[in-house]
């Protein structure tokens, strides 16, 4: 009975241990199936949960992971930060660490973040901002960014007029166009014509009245809608500058879309920025616009060159000013503010018409009032470089 007993014990146990077995290997499969199945995109998802500390961005959206793969329970993942702030980094591999740790049948996790050696003598880098080195664009001397916290006041015609006039005051300029939904500097500048590609690859950017342009509106057909995801524009708007030979410029001016939202700050990111000129009409001024335009460039680290009021007034064909939007709301936000305040433009018929015409102002009537209005703003934007 004894025995009978021990033999059922053996056999209960015996039966024990194979479910046991059958479950880990089931469990086990699943997991090492799980793991099989974690590839590097799985891991940059993973990580997106990681903000960068003090920020409300992602570590992955920044563009730091290079390299994530998984195999064997084993995640490795190497990153490269553009700051040296030890804090920043000991703060993002512990975080990241903690979340793959997390992820299904994964035992080990090795987390490796370079840095840059810091500065001798560098201020200890604060907020540590992971755009804070990005690389200079061999040949372009400065970048210039036209921007406003709002549709429709004049960027993009302040873009073409500040370009030409940048020209007409000696410098070699190109524009590029970061509005990727509705490129308007095509019809501005009267030109629409692919790109060219020279010998090693790059895109020929098309000029116009002596600019070299970059525009989505050269690449697509007519009226063809675009359907864009994030990163999608990311990438565009980097190409657009590393991919296109742009030779050597004093200016690159980069007209933004309408906005200070993420896809703006992105386009900030990714451009290495050198200032920004903020475009507001005088009445919106003072609703904020201004600020908005102020913290985007601020939040990017980037030097606000000025403002620039667009639509200040209209003089009658009989010499009567009319304010129909108010007018020194510019200034007097730039005073507040404490910036520098870049010239006023009043409301031309001839400026929107040049714009529909693909002629600026400024290389059709330099020395007419409209012309003049930019043209001093270009000279106050090549001011602050000198
Ligand atoms: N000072 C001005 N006088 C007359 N018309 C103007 C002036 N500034 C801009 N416009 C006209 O106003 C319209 C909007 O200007 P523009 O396209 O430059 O604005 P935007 O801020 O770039 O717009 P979006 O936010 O859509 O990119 C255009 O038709 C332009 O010709
Ligand atoms: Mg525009």
């Amino acid at each position: 009975m004894l025995d009978v007993g021990c033999w059922l014990l053996d056999v209960g146990c015996f039966l024990v241990s194979l479910s046991t077995e059958l479950a880990f290997t089931r469990v086990a499969g699943n997991l090492v199936s799980l793991m099989s199945n974690l590839s590097s995109d799985d891991i940059k998802n993973a990580l997106k949960a990681v903000k960068y500390p003090g920020y409300s961005r992602d570590i992955v959206s920044f563009g730091l992971i290079k390299e994530a793969n998984a195999a064997n329970g084993a995640v490795s993942v190497s990153m490269l930060l553009t700051t040296a702030n030890a804090e920043a980094a000991a703060q993002i591999k512990t975080d990241c660490e903690r979340v793959l740790k997390a992820l299904p049948g994964v035992q080990h996790v090795h987390v490796e973040v370079k840095q840059p050696a810091a500065a001798p003598g560098a201020a200890p880098a604060g907020g540590g901002a992971p755009w804070a080195n990005q690389n200079r664009v061999p040949g372009i001397k400065r970048i210039v960014a036209v921007a406003s916290g709002k549709g429709g006041v004049g960027k993009s015609t302040m873009s073409v007029n500040l370009a030409c006039g940048l020209r007409h005051l000696g410098a070699r300029v190109g524009l590029l166009d970061c509005d990727i939904y509705g490129p308007s500097i095509p019809l501005m500048m009267g030109i629409n014509q692919r790109p060219g590609l020279s010998d090693d690859e790059k895109m020929i950017p098309p000029t116009s009245h002596g600019v070299k342009l970059m525009s989505m509106g050269f690449l697509l057909n007519d009226d063809q809608p675009v359907i864009w995801r994030g990163p999608m524009i990311q990438r565009t708007i980097q190409q657009f500058i590393t991919v296109v030979d742009w030779g050597e410029l004093d200016f690159l001016l980069v007209d933004l879309p309408p906005g200070t939202g993420d896809a703006q700050l992105t386009l900030c990111q990714t451009v290495p920025l050198d200032g920004g000129v903020i475009v507001t009409t005088p009445q919106e001024a003072s609703l904020g616009v201004v600020r908005k335009g102020i913290a985007m460039f601020e939040k990017v680290n980037v030097p606000i060159l000025g403002i620039a009021e667009n639509m200040s007034y209209y003089t009658t064909p009989n010499g009567e000013r009319v304010e129909i939007f108010g007018h020194g709301g510019g200034r007097k936000e730039a005073e507040r503010l404490k910036i520098p305040f870049l010239g006023e433009v009043p409301i031309f018929t001839e400026i929107r018409e040049g714009g529909d015409r693909g002629v600026p102002v400024v290389v059709s009537a330099p020395d007419k009032p409209a012309g003049q209005a930019f043209l001093k703003i270009a000279e106050a934007v090549k001011q602050k470089f000198s």
